[in-house]
Formats: C-alpha cells, structure tokens, sequence
C-alpha cells in the first residue's frame, strides 16, 4: 500500500472523514441533477411529446421546498464535518515539542531546541510536535505539505506560521513543498523519519546528526552543504541543475559573465568559490541565470564556508 494512504497523525481521520463527506454528498448531488436531466430531456424531447401534451405548471411548491430544503441540509452537513476537521488540525496544543522550520528556494531545513540543525526531520511518535515556520526575508512563499498527515501550511518570508502533529505510526513520510516556488519546486522535497521515543531521545541528546548506527559521519564541509540546501542546486555528481554541479568544481577554468556583462575566463580558486558563495551575483557562469542563488553573507559562518570550501576541493 501507499505509505500513508491511511492518515498517520491524530487529526487525520477527521479530514479523510470530510473529504469522504463533502465529494460523496457532491457525487449524490450530481447524479440526481444530471439523472432528471437525461430522463426529462429523453421523455419529453420533440419525437416523444408534442407542446400540447404538457401542462404549463407555473409553481409546484412541494419540489420547490424539497430543492432548496435538502440541499441546505447537505451543506450544513459538510460545513459540520469541515470545521471539525478544521479544528482538530488548527487547535495548536500547548506543552508540545517545537521545531523551527525554515524554507527557501528550494530546500527545507529544521533546528532543535538544543540547536540541533538537520536537513530530514527527526520525530518521536506519539508526541505533540508544534513546527514554527519561516522563510527569510526576500525569498518567496513556500508551504509545508505532509500528505500522510494532511497538513498544510504556507511557508512565509519574514513571518511565522504554525503547523502542528501528532505522529501516530513509526516510518518514514514524504515532505513536499505545495506552493509553485520556481525553477526547482518540484525538487522540494525531505522526509521526516518517526522514531521512538527511546531512540529520538538518544539521537536529540548525542552529537550524530542522522540517528543511524553507521559510525561513519558526513565531512563538515558537506554537512554545512546539506544545511544550506546548497546541493539541491548544485549537483555532488556531474550533473547540470540550476547551479553548476559541485564535481570538479575547483581550480578549474569558468567562463563567466562579468558586472559588465563581458565573458571573461577565470579561475574557480578559493578566492573565487568565497566570491560565488558571497556574491554570487557579481559573476555569472555562462549559460546559467542570475537572481537565483540568495547570497550567504551572514548566513553562513567564516569558518564553515572554509570547510565547504575544503570539502568542494576533494570533489575532483
Ligand atoms: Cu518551495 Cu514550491
């Protein structure tokens, strides 16, 4: 079966229950309407009844009460179910566990409380968890979409929206962006991995950041890389996304487009990949666009932009 084709958060049941209810009474409705259409329109059509055989009815109040009647009732019907849906998924319980959640174009990244910073969500099951959300300021609106949960929430430069979810199956979930972002929107993707308590303690409390037994870590250089989302732009194997692929990707000759949009050749040495990471609007690599990696000024620390650039030069 699909994984999460049955809702895994405490809330789900109550929105597959109006979704249920609002396309089946639609359904109902329609055969009804289009049913009478067909049956009229087959009885009474030119070849079967002539004008003089049908009496000239101008009101029949029973029907009349009977169609504004039972449809009012069916869509007081679904406007029950809907807002109890609604209020079981936006009732933001207190005392829960709280992850902040940043989006940007295009990936989706996740801080602790402790300061742990991930790029999959880790979660315990059974447990209240609240997501306060953002995307920094000039980048564009995002949402957080779970489908096993049936949540979803917009993702908003310079605000903060809540989203929230009570895990109530171990497994591994889909995280999809659900608002048209740009070029790589579809690429938008994280999973968020639902652990048990035991375990998440374990892994929220040690220095691994992926709760795995494998003792082999990530280099430093491409742990900050996958905190930045940089290689959902930028390719660790030869491959063209929106950014150049990182393979091979120092001391190599660029051509780029320069301020003065003259192609000039240069060299992708360390000063030059600081630059790209800074500014990389300063000098464009031929054949890709401008605007459309954010700089990482302040964003990232001195020291990690040097590991990124250590790492980036053993990527031959
Ligand atoms: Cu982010 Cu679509």
């Amino acid at each position: 079966m699909i994984e999460g084709i049955n809702g895994v958060s405490s809330y789900a049941a109550d929105i597959d229950r109006a979704n249920i209810i609002v396309h089946g009474l639609s359904l109902f409705m329609l055969f009804v309407v289009l049913g009478a259409m067909f049956i009229f329109a087959y009885k009474y059509s030119e070849k079967r009844a002539r004008p003089e055989d049908t009496k000239n009815i101008k009101h029949y109040l029973p029907i009349e009460f009977a169609w504004t009647i039972i449809p009012t009732i069916f869509m007081m019907i679904m406007f029950y179910y809907g807002l109890e849906a609604l209020k079981a998924q936006r009732t933001i319980p207190e005392n829960a566990m709280i992850v902040k959640v940043e989006g940007k174009k295009w990936s989706w990244s996740f801080e602790y409380s402790n300061g742990k910073k991930t790029d999959i969500l880790y979660l315990p099951v059974h447990t209240d968890v609240v997501l306060e959300m953002t995307a920094p300021i000039g980048d564009v609106t995002h949402n957080f979409y779970v489908p096993a949960f049936r949540n979803k929430e917009d993702v908003v430069p310079g605000k903060i929206t809540k989203t929230w979810f009570n895990i109530n199956r171990l497994g591994t979930y889909d995280i999809e962006c659900a608002e048209y972002c740009g070029t790589r929107h579809a690429y938008m993707l994280s999973k968020i991995v639902a652990m048990s308590k035991n375990k998440f303690d374990k892994w929220f409390n040690s220095d691994s950041l992926e709760p795995t037994r494998k003792v082999k870590l990530d280099p430093k250089g491409l742990v900050v890389l996958k905190q930045n989302g940089c290689i959902s732009c930028h390719s660790l194997e030869p491959i063209k996304l929106v950014g150049p692929s990182f393979k091979g990707i120092y001391n190599r000759e660029v051509k780029v487009i320069d301020s003065n949009k003259n192609l000039v050749t240069m060299i992708s040495d360390e000063a030059y990949l600081k630059d790209a990471i800074l500014k990389p609007n300063k000098e464009i690599v031929d054949g890709y666009m401008a605007n459309v990696m954010p700089s990482y000024e302040n964003v990232i620390s001195e020291d990690d932009i040097n590991e990124m650039i250590n790492y980036l030069k053993e990527l031959k």
